[in-house]
């Protein structure tokens, strides 16, 4: 099919190089021309595992093409995906400037039937905002239908769960669009539920706040494990294996971060207020992370106890691995704030140091992780980086001046780093 996805972000640039890769014929539009011109050129502006191989491979085959003109974009597809930002207010609630933007761009452009499908996280109801823009701003008064599709890709996997969805939400309000967004979605072998704009808008809220709450869940637990003596891993392997729970999204930690729970559980508490409701539940859970994090700074200070000119080695700036997506990071978060205590930080990711820069920039980057804690008083792991598991454990314990670790993200065994002579503090465990 010819489809046409306008922003190139993480969304939209995935999105339209995995359509491209099971066959349909894609234009990927966004308004940044540096940015499209990158990507004509064969450049990809995020790090995501598998995707640059990805967009030459399409790119090769005429599947994929890259323009800066909505217009261009409205007129050569049936089906218009919108894929833009929607970035989070003071008050939480959602800015939608964007989606009405482009809303209106594509009404102008529009001379045929086309199906105009949502994917940015939107709060529900927007569809129906989005329909009454179109046909308001549309000079050729033609048809169209509008379609809630929501994403539930991770960053860093990206293209695997885009490749292989754990389901496909699809929201109408007619059937007329129904056979194509099914044809689109064929080849990914993926359960579809077709349900109402308004359903499926919701269900991308209810997804997002259900895993950032079962994170916070297990992040409570780890406060009562620590005051007990047990251990959250155990803990979280026990009641995992039940099906009705699941083992994933149960590591405990320094807290959830990224461009998308904190702003999506800020937005969801604000529209339910909207709505009359009082949603507390959530609350709590932003309560539960905010005091993760505090949490653990008091554990490196009860330790170290006056941080100023202390020097501590951080290894992780992403707000999670395999990206290079530092926005609302845990780990920039914490370096903030042992840097506001006076501590001097040497720090390193394996992907994010050129992002993190903006947001840190009094700290000093270390392209070897190997290399972070030479000088340093203590080493701090934020990020949940898998090739931190294979740091020199010995060289770190030589190049610091006493062999202290906060491991925020329990990457290390506990009883073997003690055995190894560190003092080692980790979470819930
Ligand atoms: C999240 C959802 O997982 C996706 O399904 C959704 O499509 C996406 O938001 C979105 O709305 O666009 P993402 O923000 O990329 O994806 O990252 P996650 O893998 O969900 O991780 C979020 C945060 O939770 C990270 O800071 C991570 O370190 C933390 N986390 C995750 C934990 O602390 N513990 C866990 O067990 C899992």
């Amino acid at each position: 099919m010819k489809l046409t996805l306008i922003g190139t972000g993480y969304v939209g640039l995935v999105t339209g190089t995995c359509f491209a890769e099971v066959g349909h014929q894609v234009v990927c539009v966004d308004n940044d021309a540096a940015k499209v011109k990158l990507l004509q050129s064969g450049g990809i502006p995020i790090y995501e595992p598998g995707l640059e191989e990805l967009v030459k491979k399409n790119v090769a085959a005429g599947r994929l093409t890259f323009t800066n003109s909505t217009a261009e974009g409205v007129q050569k597809s049936d089906v218009i995906f919108i894929a833009v930002p929607t970035p989070p207010q003071p008050d939480g609630s959602v800015d939608l400037s964007f989606i009405e933007k482009v809303a209106r761009d594509i009404a102008a452009a529009m001379t045929t039937y086309k199906i105009v499908v949502d994917k940015s996280t939107v709060p529900v109801r927007t569809g129906e905002k989005v329909t009454e823009t179109i046909k308001r701003y549309c000079p050729a008064k033609v048809d169209f239908d509008v379609v809630s599709n929501p994403e539930f890709l991770r960053e860093g996997f990206a293209v695997g769960d885009l490749m292989k969805p754990d389901r496909v939400v699809i929201g109408v309000r007619s059937q007329r669009p129904v056979a194509a967004m099914k044809e689109i979605y064929t080849p990914f072998n993926a359960p579809i539920i077709v349900t109402d704009i308004n359903s499926a808008e919701l269900i991308k809220h209810a997804a997002n706040s259900f895993l950032a709450l079962k994170i916070s869940y297990i992040n409570a637990i780890a406060a009562i494990c620590e005051a007990t003596g047990a251990n959250v891993q155990e803990v979280a392997q026990g009641i995992g294996l039940d099906e009705r729970i699941g083992r994933r999204f149960l590591n405990a930690g320094i807290g959830f971060g990224g461009s998308c729970f904190p702003k999506d559980l800020s937005a969801f508490i604000k529209i339910a207020e909207q709505m009359g409701y009082d949603f507390r539940l959530l609350k709590e859970v932003q309560r539960i992370n905010a005091d993760q994090m505090n949490r653990f700074v008091k554990k490196i200070t009860d330790t170290l106890w006056v941080l100023k000119d202390k020097k501590i080695g951080v290894l992780g700036l992403a707000f999670k691995q395999n990206t290079d997506d530092v926005r609302s990071s845990p780990a920039i978060d914490l370096c903030q704030r042992l840097q506001k205590e006076g501590a001097k930080l040497r720090v390193h990711d394996p992907k994010a140091m050129d992002k993190a820069k903006a947001a840190l920039a009094d700290a000093t980057y270390v392209d070897d992780m190997n290399a972070v804690a030479e000088g340093c008083d203590a080493i701090v792991i934020a990020t949940e980086w898998d090739e931190f598991k294979k740091l020199d454990l010995e060289r770190a314990r030589k190049s610091l001046s006493h062999p202290i670790m906060f491991d925020g993200r329990n990457l290390f065994d506990r009883v073997e780093m003690e055995r190894l002579g560190w003092i080692y503090k980790s979470v819930g465990r």
